[in-house]
């Protein structure tokens, strides 16, 4: 599914996010940029062990939630791996959305200062997390909208989503936003 705003478009896929084709990955991290199991793990098990050793010597203190930092890609396609820190799910009292849209607006400003053309985001914070699905679909879609509209860049943003119920839900955020 793709939907145009201005001169960019915002693409759903299912599938596997490493296997993408785009100049910046985005990584679902943790704060310590420690590693983990779900997309974080398919990661840095496809890019190489470089991922982690760039990691650890250029952000030694980690990354805080809603922030973003980057690094090269490996043996990945992509030219950047951008490793962000989503909100763990605390019921949605404890600043959870705006955290969640923070993340994916410092993606797409690393994506236009490394002068990015195309990024692929995984839907960040929905595994081990815990955020509800739906809600972070309109959230995330919402956020990457707006800074296409108001930036025009990057031309690309393709949401990999990992299974059917993933993209289901992304799928009908983005048809209502384009009504
Ligand atoms: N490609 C695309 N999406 C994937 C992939 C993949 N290869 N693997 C998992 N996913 C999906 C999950 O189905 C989920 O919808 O990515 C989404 C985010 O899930 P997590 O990877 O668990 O990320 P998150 O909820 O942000 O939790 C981050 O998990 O792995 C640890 O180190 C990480 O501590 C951090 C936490």
């Amino acid at each position: 599914m793709i939907v145009q705003f201005g001169s960019c478009r915002i693409e759903l896929v299912q599938g596997d996010i490493t296997s993408q084709q785009v100049d910046a990955i985005v990584n679902a991290a943790n704060s310590r940029l420690a590693g983990g199991g779900g997309v974080d793990g398919a990661i840095h098990r496809a890019a190489g062990p470089t991922l982690m050793e760039e990691t650890r010597v250029k952000y030694p203190e980690g990354c805080p939630t809603g922030s973003a930092v980057a690094t090269s890609a490996g043996r990945l396609a992509a030219k950047f791996v951008f490793h962000t820190v989503g909100p763990i799910w605390r019921g949605g009292v404890a600043g959870e959305a705006d955290l969640l849209a923070s993340a994916y607006h410092r993606c797409l400003e690393l994506a236009v200062e490394h002068a990015c053309r195309s990024i692929a985001f995984p839907a960040i914070s929905t595994g081990v997390y815990g955020y509800p699905m739906d809600l972070a679909a309109e959230r995330s879609l919402a956020t990457v909208r707006k800074f296409l509209l108001e930036q025009q860049h990057p031309e690309l943003v393709r949401f990999v989503l990992f299974d059917g119920g993933s993209f289901g839900a992304f799928a009908r955020a983005l048809e209502a936003m384009a009504e």
